[in-house]
């Protein structure tokens, strides 16, 4: 493991600012096992030392995993000049990390979104060769007719000519359905029923593998997901 600033280390792990981190460990509020450091360009090993500051132990975790609850109206990017996005919602002591956005959701779907810091894991979940399922649940401004349900198991042709891979349709009544698929095509659900004549009024994604959005997880909150929810993405 590469020698990190004290600084950089503190303001990473525990979500402060880099200059707030600073002035604390000058005014001697960190220390290195067991001696105060208030050189803040001291170089440390984050694996090995043990770093305390203003009292508690910082935790050394390499990476995070977020689950949030997407509401309608925010942006699913990293970055948005004029609109509000996911990152705006995740709790303020994560923010000095390098987060981003696993997958995109459009920006008036609803639910879960997983945000992380860690590239290959995100890679891997939005690679086409891990087949991951998605599962959503669609309002319609239509029936479906019982053909669907074939259509969208055989592969259903979008108007560009792309055959989507199987997906899987379930009738739920009163225009609403649910839907699973395991890739991510831009737009993918909107344009598979707009092949059938249906537009989506509502769109909620409920799982990512076997990840499943908790129903005690409000609209516009998040939290931190731990190993077993992790591997149960795969
Ligand atoms: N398909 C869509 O059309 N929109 C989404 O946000 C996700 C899947």
């Amino acid at each position: 493991m590469e020698k990190q600033r004290i600084d950089k280390f503190i303001s990473n792990q525990i979500g402060i600012s880099r200059s707030k981190a600073r002035t604390g460990i000058k005014m001697g509020k960190a220390s290195v096992n067991g001696f105060t450091q208030k050189d803040f360009s001291y170089q440390i090993n984050p694996e090995i030392d043990r770093i305390n500051y203003d009292g508690n132990e910082v935790l050394y975790e390499k990476f995070v995993y977020i689950m949030l609850n997407k509401p309608s109206g925010v942006i699913s990017a990293s970055t948005d000049g004029k609109h509000k996005t996911v990152l705006d919602l995740v709790s303020g002591d994560l923010r000095g990390r390098n987060l981003s956005v696993v997958g995109r959701l459009d920006k008036d779907t609803t639910g879960l979104i997983i945000i992380t810091d860690d590239g290959d894991f995100a890679h891997k979940c939005i690679s086409p060769k891990s087949e991951i399922e998605k599962s959503y649940i669609a309002e319609l401004d239509g029936d479906i007719k019982a053909s669907l349900i074939e259509e969208f198991k055989e592969g259903i042709v979008l108007a560009d000519g792309y055959k989507c891979k199987p997906a899987i349709l379930e009738d739920l009544k009163e225009r609403k359905v649910r839907i699973i698929i395991t890739e991510g095509k831009y737009h993918q659900i909107k344009r598979m029923f707009g092949v059938a004549g249906l537009g989506v009024n509502r769109l909620h994604r409920e799982r990512i593998g076997g990840l499943r959005l908790p129903d005690n997880l409000s609209v516009g909150e998040s939290v931190k997901l731990n190993k077993t929810e992790i591997k149960s993405i795969f």
